[in-house]
Formats: C-alpha cells, sequence, structure tokens
C-alpha cells in the first residue's frame, strides 16, 4: 500500500491476460463504433462500420483486408515479416486480416517463398501471428491454396530485378537449385498456362486428388491448432481450382472434368470436406469469369457448351457452395487464360458480386477490386451490392484506411489505444446523426482524375488509376 498524500491514480492498466508480454488491451476491437449513446453520430453508422457476426465470429466491420501474398515465408513458415506486416494491420481497423495464399502441399505454392501449412513445423510461427492479433482483439483468417499449373515461379520482384538489372528475357519457371520443383507442377491437364515461359504441368492422378484432400483436410487442422477465426479457399486466379472448374484448363476425362457437374467436383468435395470438421466461418474466393467475351464469344457457344468459365457457372457453382454451407463468396476475376481483357476501374468486379447477391441464395458476398474510397466502399453496402468489402493495394498504400473512412464518413471508431492521439479529429462526441455525409451515389466516386463531386469541388481522394497485373 503506498503511504503517501499524493493524488494517486487507483487503476492498473488493463491489459491481455495470458499473452506471453505485457499488451495493454484494447477493451474493444479496433475499428468498431464506438457506444452510440456517447457518440450519437454512431445512432445511424455507415454500412462499412455495421459490425458482422458469422457463425459465432464478430468482425467488428465491413472493410477488410485480402489475401495478399508476401512471399516471404521460409520453407512455408511464416517469418517475422508476416507478424510485422499483419499485425500493424490489425492495429489499423480493418475489420479482419487474411494471411495470404498458403499452400497445404509444398508444390502448391506459387513460389518456394510462398506460406505453407503441409507440416506441424509451420504451426508455430503462425500461432504468434494468431495470437498477437487476437491479443490486440482482432479477427484473423487464412486463404488455403494450391497453385495448380502456375507454380514453381520466383517472387514478383526477383524477376524484375532480373529483367531491370540484367536484361532477363527467358521464362518464369524456377529450377531446382533455387527451390523449385519444375517437374513436379500439377494440374488437372497437361496444358502450360503460357508455354515456353511458364512450367509444363503434370497431369493429376486419382491418387494426387486424394492426397490433396487428405492435405487440405490436415491443414484444417492445423489451422484449428493456431486458432484462426476462418478459412477461405483459394478457387480462383487460375489456381489448381480455377483450373479445374475451367473447360480451357481442364480436358480431363474422368469424373473431374468434361461437364460442369464434373468439373466443379473438387471444389464442391473440397468445400464439404472443411465444412464438415469446420465449424466456423468458411469463405471462397472464385473468379467469377475469364474475361474473355472479347476472344471466344459467349460463355456458353452455340453448340450449348461452356467454352471458358463465366458468371453463368459461377453462379451454380456459388449456389451449391452456398447449399454446403460455405458463408461468404468473396468475388475476384481472371487469372487463367493469357487472352482475357479486364475491363479495369474502380469497383470493376462488383457486377460479378451483385450478380451473385441476387442470384444466389443463403451466401454473404464480398467485393474486392480498386475500392479506394470510403465512399465508394460505403454506397457499395449501402445499395446492398455486396455485404463486405475487401481491399489488397489500398491496404499497402494506406494502412489506416478504416479510421481515415470512419473521419470522413462521419462514424467514431476506435483507434487502437496506443494511437488515440492521432485520432481525436475522428473521435468526436457528436449529439446528432448525420446520415447525408455518409451515404453518395456510387456513380459519384468512380471516375477518373480530376472528378468534381456534387458540388463542383474536386474530389479530396481521387482513386487512382490501377493498371491489372496478373493477380496471385
Ligand atoms: C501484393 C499482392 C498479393 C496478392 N496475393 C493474393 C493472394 O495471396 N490470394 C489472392 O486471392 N489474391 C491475392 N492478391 C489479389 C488481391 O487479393 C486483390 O484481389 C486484388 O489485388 C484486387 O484488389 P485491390 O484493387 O484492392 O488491390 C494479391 C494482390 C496483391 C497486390
Amino acid at each position: 500500500m503506498t503511504k503517501t498524500n499524493q493524488p494517486i491514480f487507483p487503476n492498473p492498466p488493463k491489459k491481455v491476460q495470458g499473452y506471453h508480454t505485457y499488451l495493454p488491451d484494447q477493451v474493444q476491437p479496433v475499428g468498431s463504433l464506438l457506444n452510440p449513446e456517447v457518440y450519437k453520430q454512431n445512432q445511424d453508422p455507415p454500412k462499412l462500420f455495421e459490425s458482422l457476426t458469422i457463425r459465432g465470429v464478430e468482425f467488428p466491420n465491413r472493410v477488410w483486408i485480402a489475401p495478399m501474398c508476401q512471399y516471404s515465408s521460409d520453407n512455408g513458415k511464416a517469418t517475422d515479416h508476416h507478424f510485422v506486416h499483419l499485425g500493424s494491420m490489425a492495429m489499423r481497423g480493418w475489420g479482419n486480416v487474411m494471411v495470404e495464399a498458403t499452400a497445404v502441399v509444398p508444390e502448391g505454392r506459387i513460389t518456394p517463398e510462398d506460406m505453407g501449412l503441409w507440416n506441424d513445423d509451420q504451426i508455430e510461427p503462425l500461432k504468434r501471428v494468431v495470437d498477437y492479433v487476437h491479443g490486440v482483439r482482432g479477427i484473423i483468417g487464412i486463404q488455403l491454396a494450391h497453385a495448380g499449373r502456375k507454380a514453381s515461379n520466383p517472387a514478383p520482384w526477383t524477376l524484375r530485378q532480373a529483367i531491370e538489372e540484367e536484361g532477363y528475357k527467358g521464362g518464369v519457371v524456377v529450377g531446382e537449385e533455387n527451390g523449385g520443383w519444375p517437374n513436379n507442377v500439377q494440374a488437372p491437364s497437361a496444358i502450360s498456362f503460357n508455354q515456353g515461359n511458364y512450367a509444363n504441368p503434370v497431369e493429376i492422378t486419382a491418387e494426387y486428388i486424394e492426397n490433396l484432400k487428405k492435405a487440405f483436410s490436415d491443414a484444417v487442422d492445423r489451422c484449428k491448432k493456431i486458432g484462426f477465426d476462418y478459412i477461405e479457399i483459394h478457387g480462383a486466379h487460375g489456381y489448381l481450382i480455377h483450373e479445374f472448374v475451367d473447360p480451357l484448363s481442364n480436358k480431363r476425362t474422368d469424373s473431374y472434368g468434361g461437364s460442369l457437374d464434373n468439373r466443379i467436383r473438387l471444389p464442391l468435395e473440397l468445400a464439404k470436406l472443411i465444412r464438415e470438421k469446420w465449424d466456423k466461418p468458411l469463405f471462397y474466393r472464385v473468379s467469377a469469369t475469364d474475361w474473355l467475351e472479347e476472344e471466344l464469344g459467349p460463355e456458353k457457344n452455340k453448340n450449348d457448351e461452356w467454352a471458358w468459365w463465366g458468371i453463368e457457372q459461377t453462379t451454380i457453382l456459388t449456389q451449391k457452395l452456398a447449399d454446403i454451407g460455405v458463408d461468404l463468396i468473396d468475388v475476384s476475376s481472371g487469372g487463367n487464360d493469357l487472352r482475357q481483357k479486364v475491363k479495369v476501374g474502380p469497383s470493376y468486379q462488383l457486377p460479378y458480386a451483385e450478380h451473385l447477391k441476387k442470384n444466389v441464395s443463403n451466401i454473404l458476398v464480398g467485393t474486392v477490386g480498386i475500392i479506394t474510397d470510403p465512399h465508394q466502399a460505403n454506397d457499395i453496402l449501402e445499395d446492398g451490392k455486396a455485404d463486405v468489402i475487401l481491399c489488397a493495394r489500398q491496404a499497402l498504400r494506406d494502412i489506416d484506411f478504416p479510421l481515415e473512412a470512419a473521419l470522413e464518413l462521419g462514424a467514431a471508431v476506435s483507434p487502437a489505444v496506443q494511437y488515440e492521439r492521432a485520432w481525436t479529429r475522428m473521435v468526436v462526441k457528436r449529439d446528432h446523426v448525420d446520415k447525408a455525409s455518409h451515404h453518395h451515389g456510387v456513380s459519384e466516386v468512380q471516375g477518373e482524375e480530376g472528378q468534381k463531386d456534387s458540388n463542383g469541388t474536386s474530389k479530396k481522394r481521387t482513386p487512382p488509376p490501377e493498371v491489372h497485373s496478373s493477380v496471385p
């Protein structure tokens, strides 16, 4: 007991119980709405900051981190880079953070430096990240993946450096001497993604498919041990699962090729087996189109055959995923055919998300792709076109996007306690609700550089023009 007549402050700091270092408690999740009784502007909050509960997991808001490969793993193991990268984002108010595409077998990595979850040594470094994110009251999930025929590549900057520094012009297959597996690149059919540039894959055997299911199942067991809040299956961007569903890359004659039912058999089996053993949220990332109308005509050709993978088949697949119990479809596009003509621009993949929202029952819909403005993001949700927003590049450019969005939209959300002093302009006790401040027509924010808002003044935050690179 302190015996003194000093004006003693009685409270000890609130700390996270059981965490292995001192960690101040955030008291409520970073990025969650502050008490609407006190912050009256939160009584009718922008939809972007409405929480979302899926299978008992409460996501504090709807502006989420999209999966992003970091090519910074050590034999598939998370490193300090991941701890800092994901941990920092959890401190900045994102409704969740997602671990990048994580291979369930070694040959399912895009690059030798990809994240993996095929052995128990990979549990501990990821658990360190997850424990920290939970320590700061964040939500964290993981994208489970297999790179299929696009495996054994170099990290993008390794290739860029070779091109820029040495004038390199050759292919992109990493050899065994650099940790690659050029002779063990697996695909539904032995068709290269880019002949002479990418690997020549071997056709997956029936035995490989059984082993693959087991690998996904084992990875889910590891996810349980790690304590992830949700799992996303990577079914997009021309990787293995997309390759299976797509008539252009799947020419199999067994029960996994040919008809649409056969081509979607693998993702449905995977979703089912994961759903049976994983009772937390399960998401699926889909490429909703190959963007091949201009090259190949309609998705279903005049002989009534599916010519390429598009939104009609995606809708059928998504309904079946919903029926299995997949909770959310994360709607991306492209990546499986070099002839793709992507119509890039703000919210460019939103029409596909919106289509699935309208046409599929019992599934939440996430949209991703050049969403860089708070009004743009919020209006998508207010207009009922999607249920959550995922950001990739915007998060890398502006890690504070969620809190800046709250400021812009007139909501008061919780900053990390350590950073409170930077957010006094946002955490203001208002005595009224000003819905008008957070609702604008989406069309107002979809323009190019220099666009004016409805008052004729230049908008503060203009979405920068993006190029569509081949996405992981
Ligand atoms: C650095 C980087 C890494 C990425 N890695 C993945 C990945 O691991 N899995 C995936 O599905 N998409 C990946 N993507 C694609 C993004 O998740 C996202 O769909 C795409 O970048 C479009 O969103 P944006 O305009 O907000 O960047 C990656 C994108 C970037 C920029």
